[in-house]
């Protein structure tokens, strides 16, 4: 590796080092980073389902990312202190099909959603397991984890193929907790790898089992197309423009079928936006020029053939689906690569 990626590195290893354990375990699976209704990680879970089994659970998945719409729509109700008596007005107003309820709207995604499943349903639950005081309290586990019970349920019995998956920047198994709650570890060779120690240290401890090890996306110890598939979320942004270049052209390296990208900075200009802090970046992608490396590097690996890479603006997607388009990040983009 050229000396300029290495000093990088230090920098970037530097920067993830200074936090403490218990931070790095707990800051990105909470709140709307919570990948049980963060729409990436959802996307990220159903780019790995659709590996495994095609279309077969195409329904089920767009029924995830309605209980993501809902959870996200009701968060931020809580956050603005709504009342136990308004949630319940909700129900009422979504039981007799109106558009609104004690001056609170619902909205259309809502009545759809709760209109498709069959009662009671965890939308009911939802909007009534708040004590009769106050909503300043937790969405209790079971509702949180309800796609976890279906999907965990309905993988139990599938005996698919394993396919191999590597995760770059895997961070204190932030993903895979949800991969493994969800029952799709058993169908997955997971290998997962982190430049910051202590991340490793909490993924091992989780899951003593798993393989994840120290290492840098700069330079994937392994060799050219190792690994089925890949996936990673929120790391280029933090990678210098030149760095971002040598990373995609390892997880292309290293790839034989598929990559799936999460991207929380992103946007539709022709140029990079970049920002340094302290020793990493925090920069503002270029779709097209971050699309055009994909193809780049992808044509290298897979010998001369183009690669397919769909881009999906997260806001316009649910907006395109559900009508639904105050997403919390507008900059968020997820590219899907076919090799
Ligand atoms: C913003 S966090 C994202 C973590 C996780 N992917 C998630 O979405 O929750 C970025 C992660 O990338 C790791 N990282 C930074 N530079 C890296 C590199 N060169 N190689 C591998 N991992 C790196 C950091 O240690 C950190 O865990």
């Amino acid at each position: 590796m050229e000396q300029r990626f290495k000093i990088e590195t230090d920098g970037l290893a530097r920067s993830w080092m200074r936090y403490d354990r218990k931070t790095l375990r707990d800051y990105l699976v909470q709140g709307v980073e919570d990948p049980r209704i963060n729409i990436q990680s959802i996307l990220t879970r159903h780019f790995l389902i659709h590996r495994l089994f095609g279309d077969k659970f195409w329904g089920l998945m767009e029924q995830e990312l309605r209980f993501a719409l809902v959870v996200n729509w009701l968060l931020k109700l809580l956050k603005a202190s709504v009342s136990p008596w308004q949630l319940h007005a909700l129900l009422d107003g979504l039981l007799q099909g109106q558009r609104e309820a004690d001056g609170l709207e619902i909205p259309p995604f809502l009545s759809e959603t709760f209109a498709s499943l069959s009662l009671p349903n965890y939308i009911c639950d939802l909007l009534s397991w708040a004590p009769v005081e106050t909503t300043d309290v937790p969405i209790p586990k079971y509702l949180m984890n309800t796609f976890a019970a279906i999907w965990r349920e309905l993988l139990e019995n599938e005996m698919p193929r394993r396919i191999s998956v590597l995760e770059p920047g895997c961070g204190s198994a932030n993903d895979y907790r949800f991969i493994d709650a969800y029952g799709l570890s058993r169908l997955l060779d997971y290998h997962g790898f982190d430049l910051c120690e202590k991340n490793i240290h909490n993924a091992k401890a989780m899951f003593p089992q798993a393989c994840f090890k120290v290492g840098n996306v700069l330079e994937i110890d392994a060799p050219d197309k190792t690994f089925d598939h890949c996936f990673m979320h929120d790391l280029f942004e933090h990678l210098s423009v030149d760095a971002m270049e040598l990373a995609i052209s390892e997880i292309c390296r290293v790839t034989r079928q598929g990559i799936c990208v999460g991207f929380f900075n992103m946007h539709e200009a022709d140029d990079h936006i970049v920002k340094t802090v302290g020793n990493y970046h925090w920069n503002k992608l270029s779709l097209v020029r971050t699309k055009a490396l994909f193809q780049k590097h992808a044509r290298h690996s897979s010998d001369g053939h183009a690669a397919v890479v769909d881009a999906i603006h997260i806001d316009t997607f649910l907006m395109s689906q559900f009508g639904r388009c105050d997403y919390h990040n507008k900059d968020a983009y997820t590219l899907i690569v076919r090799l």
